[in-house]
Order: C-alpha cells, then sequence, then structure tokens
C-alpha cells in the first residue's frame, strides 16, 4: 500500500446523482458503531483481508430490499458480544439489534433512509412461542409498510467475488441476479416472488403431511399460477428490455451479451395468451402433486434459467475465460445501471467488492470511467488503495483496520 497520511475531510463537493453523504451503522458486524461522513463520487475502502471491508458494503445493500449481497440471516449480522464489549462507542448502544441509516442526497435533495431488526415473541402454536427476529425500514423516520418500497427511493446495485461464478454455478444464483433487475425496475416483483415462495412452501408443507386437504391444494394452486406467470413475464419484459437497450447503446470496450430466458413458461408465453399459460401451469402443478409426495422432485416450472452470451463470439458465458466472464458480468452490470438512469428516476449506488480483480488496467479503468460519467456513487474494496490512485480527484480514500474507518489521502 502507498504511503498514507491523515487528513480531513475534503470539501470538493463533486456533482453526482445520488449519493449517501452520511453512513451510520450500529453493531453491524464488526462495527459497533461506525458513522462517516461522505463527500465524493468514489468512496474507496482499503484494507487487509478480514478488516471489515465487506462488511460496510453489506450494511449498504441492506438499504434495498431483501438479504443483502452476503444473503445473511438477520440474527448472524448483530455484532459478536465479546467485540462490542472490546469496542467504545461515542453513544449508547444497548446490544439488542443492529441498525443501518443513511442520508442521501438525491438531485441535490437529502432524505434519510435506514433499516434496523428487532426481535419480538411470536406465537407458534398454542401455549408455544419464539423469540422472532424482524427487518423495519424507515424513510425520513416514517416507518414503510415493506421492505419493498425502498426500492422506490435508492436503487443499490452490487458486484461481488462470489458473482464470479455467477454463470457457472446453479441456476438460483441467476434467477435472484436477474430478479434483483427486475426488482429496481417494478418493485412489485419482490412482493411477487415473496408471495410464490410462500405459497409453494405451504403447498409442499399440505403434501408432506400426509393430511392431504385437496380443496386448499386447488386455491394455492390456483394462485400460484396466477403469480408464478407474472413473475416470468415480468423477467421476460425485463431481459426484453435489456437486450435492446444493450443493441442500441453497444459498448465500446466490454462486450455486449445478449440475455434469454430458458423455462417452460417462459417460452409458452411467447406465442400463448398469458391465460392458456396459466391454465397449463395450474394443470402442471396439480399433476406434480403425485412426484412430490413419491419422489421429491422440485417443480420443473421454477427452475427458469437466465442465458448469457457473449454475443460478438457467440458462445455462452459458462464456456468463457474468467475474465471474458467478469467483462460480461459488468457489461450487464453498466446496461442495467444505464437503463435505469434513462428510464427510472431512481439512480444507483454501487457496491464494487473487489471489482478490480481478474481485469487488466484498461478494463478496471474503462470501467471506472463510464460509472463516473454516469455521475454514480459507487463504493470499492480493495487490500491497495493505489490501484485507484488515478481516480484521485473524485475519491475519498479509507483505511480499514482495527473495527473502524479513518480517511485517508494517497501521497505520491
Ligand atoms: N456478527 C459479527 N460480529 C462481529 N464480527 C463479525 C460478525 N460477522 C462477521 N464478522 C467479522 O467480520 C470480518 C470479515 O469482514 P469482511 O468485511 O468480510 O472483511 P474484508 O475486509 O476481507 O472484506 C471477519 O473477521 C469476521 O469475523
Ligand atoms: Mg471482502
Amino acid at each position: 500500500m502507498s504511503a498514507i497520511v491523515s487528513c480531513n475531510l475534503m470539501n470538493n463537493n463533486t456533482e453526482v446523482r445520488s449519493a449517501v453523504r452520511r453512513l451510520t451503522l450500529v453493531n453491524f458486524r464488526n462495527y459497533k458503531y461506525l458513522r462517516l461522513n461522505l463527500n465524493m463520487p468514489f468512496i474507496v475502502l482499503g484494507g487487509e483481508n478480514g478488516t471489515g471491508k465487506t462488511n460496510v458494503l453489506e450494511a449498504l445493500s441492506f438499504l434495498s430490499q431483501g438479504r443483502g449481497l452476503r444473503s445473511a440471516k438477520l440474527s448472524e449480522v448483530k455484532t459478536f458480544d465479546f467485540l462490542a464489549q472490546q469496542q467504545p462507542s461515542p453513544v449508547f448502544i444497548n446490544n439488542s439489534g443492529w441498525a443501518v441509516s443513511a442520508q442521501v442526497e438525491r438531485f441535490g435533495e437529502e432524505f434519510n433512509i435506514g433499516t434496523a431488526v428487532e426481535s419480538f415473541v411470536k406465537e407458534v402454536e398454542y401455549n408455544e412461542t419464539k423469540e422472532v427476529e424482524r427487518r423495519i425500514v424507515q424513510v425520513n423516520n416514517q416507518k414503510l409498510s415493506s421492505q419493498n418500497e425502498l426500492g422506490n427511493y435508492l436503487s443499490v446495485i452490487w458486484v461481488t467475488p462470489q458473482m464470479d461464478r455467477l454463470f457457472q454455478g446453479g441456476s438460483q444464483l441467476r434467477r435472484s441476479f436477474l430478479d434483483r433487475i427486475v426488482y429496481t425496475f417494478d418493485v412489485e416483483h419482490a412482493r411477487r416472488i415473496s408471495s410464490y415462495d410462500n405459497l409453494y412452501k405451504q403447498w409442499l408443507q399440505i403434501l408432506k403431511s400426509g393430511n392431504i386437504n385437496t380443496s386448499w391444494l386447488n386455491v394455492l394452486e390456483e394462485q400460484m399460477s396466477a403469480i408464478g406467470v407474472a413473475i416470468a413475464a415480468a423477467r421476460k419484459e425485463q431481459i426484453q428490455k435489456l437486450n435492446t437497450f444493450i443493441e442500441q447503446n453497444p459498448d465500446d470496450i466490454f462486450p455486449d451479451a445478449l440475455l434469454s430466458l430458458d423455462g417452460t413458461i417462459e417460452k409458452m408465453l411467447d406465442n400463448k395468451p398469458a391465460i392458456y399459460v396459466e391454465d397449463f401451469y395450474r394443470e402442471s402443478l396439480f399433476n406434480q402433486r403425485r412426484s412430490i409426495l413419491f419422489n421429491d422432485t422440485n417443480s420443473n416450472l421454477s427452475k427458469t434459467d437466465l442465458c448469457v452470451l457473449y454475443k460478438k463470439k457467440n458462445v455462452p458465458a459458462s464456456l468463457c475465460s474468467t475474465g471474458e466472464q467478469k467483462a460480461l458480468l459488468l457489461s450487464i452490470i453498466l446496461a442495467h445501471s444505464r437503463s435505469l438512469l434513462y428510464t427510472k428516476s431512481i439512480p444507483s449506488i454501487l457496491l464494487l467488492d473487489e471489482v478490480a480483480a481478474h481485469l487488466d488496467d484498461i478494463k478496471k479503468n474503462a470501467f471506472l470511467n463510464k460509472i463516473k460519467h454516469m455521475r454514480l456513487q459507487a463504493w470499492l474494496t480493495t487490500t491497495d488503495l493505489s490501484e485507484f490512485a488515478s481516480f484521485n480527484n473524485i475519491s475519498q480514500f479509507f483505511e480499514v483496520k482495527n473495527n473502524t474507518l479513518r480517511e485517508v489521502t494517497l501521497s505520491f
């Protein structure tokens, strides 16, 4: 790492469309209490492995719907007790839950967005209770009725090292990647997905309980087919929009991707009316009752896959080199961010965890320049701050160490 010296916040208010201006974490992973004042488009966090860089990005990812960029369980996020005791804090903190709050500037206006976890006692069965945790979200100190509403205020897009395997791993990864994209354009998509998952769980539970209630199964299948087709249609529409966008805005450095969906329902929607597809879906669920009862096969209806093609080479992403796969992923991320800017007035914040890995300098700089030109705020992590030296004039650098962040300037 290059030599670093402490400094005060710089007052250079480089214009961005939206940015986190202040971030506060309470009891979040290795931070009992952390407050950062931010004033730059690029926020670069540097530190050794395991110092807590990704944890800060994860905290920001909780400003959107879902379980954050690690798909974490709510209970594993709260600072370990032994660590909390070691850390002094400028404010009194009771250690019962965790919280993240941010002052966000959007087109010159400021708002507060926050999330916290509270535990409450829930009656599970007669005379039996258990303590469960629930995430609550608020904007300008008003509680929102659902997490899904967060997407109306801020879009958070992330790239993590785990996503290097996006094109290699199982289809679940790619489906949730796509679903997050759909959600940033249409917040209702998250509600559809969670409703579907709930219905599916109930359906499976009844089938496995041995106490089969046929009329209730019929009701569930009716609802699942309607929502399932709506999910498929939303995914399909999103893919079409992204493809059109990529086609109309070819990239000079990153390889253009061609996206498609591989799924029974999506294919059927190509040439059949939705009402017909819903009937088909319901009948398929009905026919699956037996197979679920006897050999536990999963519904092939929920096995839709997102297929990505390296357009120019006509090669599927899964057969591309590691570097090419990373470039394709970033190309999709760029297209997603750009098309969001064009079509929605909700700019995004980008969380780029160790994004420079597998990228040569030309690609790395090109990628960061594209973000700079979109005037988006990006949070970057690295083990070597000097890696981002050429973006010095638009970056704020922090050294991550001893469970805290210290602002530094790079000296050359
Ligand atoms: N709930 C928690 N409480 C305290 N520390 C935690 C908690 N969860 C994870 N950690 C710690 O966070 C560290 C990893 O932080 P991370 O942000 O992934 O590091 P990196 O800087 O490599 O990105 C580990 O040392 C881990 O022990
Ligand atoms: Mg990390």
